[in-house]
C-alpha cells in the first residue's frame, strides 16, 4: 500500500489537541491542499479564517455571546470550545448568488477544501476535528465574525498536536456500496 492511501485509510478525528499548533509553513501547506479542492466554474468559493493566539478569546466572546443568544445554559461550554485547540480554521463558502454554479455546488466545494484539511493536517502528523453548532446558523454570530449575510460559515476545523489516540474503527465500506445496473 502506498504511504498516501495509508495516511488516507488512517484518518480520524481528534477532539483533543494541545501546543504546538502548526506553523505558518504547515499551514502553506494545508492550504496548498485545500484549493485542491474540485471547484465548478472555478468560482474559488473558498475562505480559511485562521484564528489562533489572541485572537481565540475573541472568538471564545462571540460563541459565548451566541450561546447567552440561544442557549444560556451552554454559555461555559461555548466559552470553552475556541480556547481547547491552539488554532481554528473557520472555513468559509463566499457564495456567488445567481450564478449558473448552484450556491449548493458552490458550497460543496468548499466542504471539499475542508476535507483536505483534514487530510493534510493528518498527513503533517497534526489532529484535526471538523465542528459546526449553532454559531455557524445564527446570523448574528455571522455578522460579529465578519461575515457577509449571503456566505455560508461550513465550519470549525479545530487543529493541533494530538492529545489523545484515536479510534481508527470504521465500517466496511461495502454496505454502502451499490453496483447500480448490474
Ligand atoms: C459538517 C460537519 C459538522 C460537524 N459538527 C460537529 C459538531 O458540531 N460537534 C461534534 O462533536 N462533531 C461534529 N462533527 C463530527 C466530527 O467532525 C467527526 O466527524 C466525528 O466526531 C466522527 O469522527 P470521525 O471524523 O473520526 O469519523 C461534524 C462533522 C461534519 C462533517
Amino acid at each position: 500500500m502506498s504511504e498516501s492511501i495509508a495516511t488516507l485509510l488512517s484518518r480520524a478525528s481528534t477532539k483533543a489537541v494541545t501546543d504546538p499548533g502548526p506553523t505558518d509553513a504547515d499551514l502553506r501547506t494545508i492550504f496548498e491542499a485545500a484549493v485542491r479542492a474540485p471547484d465548478h466554474g472555478k468560482l474559488r468559493p473558498w475562505r480559511f479564517y485562521v484564528v489562533r493566539g489572541d485572537a481565540r478569546q475573541r472568538l471564545s466572546d462571540l460563541f459565548a455571546a451566541g450561546a447567552a443568544r440561544r442557549e444560556p445554559k451552554a454559555i461555559e461550554k461555548e466559552r470553552e470550545k475556541p480556547l481547547r485547540a491552539p488554532l481554528t480554521i473557520a472555513v468559509v463558502a463566499k457564495i456567488t448568488p445567481g450564478h449558473k454554479v448552484p450556491e449548493i455546488e458552490q458550497t460543496l466545494s468548499t466542504a471539499a477544501a475542508a476535507m483536505n484539511i483534514l487530510n493534510a493536517a493528518h498527513a503533517l502528523g497534526f489532529g484535526a476535528k471538523w465542528l459546526t453548532g449553532g454559531n455557524c446558523y445564527d446570523p448574528e454570530f455571522r455578522r460579529d465574525f465578519g461575515l457577509e449575510p449571503t456566505d455560508e460559515l461550513i465550519g470549525f476545523i479545530q487543529i493541533g498536536t494530538p492529545a489523545e489516540k484515536i479510534s481508527t474503527e470504521r465500517p466496511d465500506p461495502s454496505g454502502f456500496v451499490v453496483n447500480w445496473g448490474v
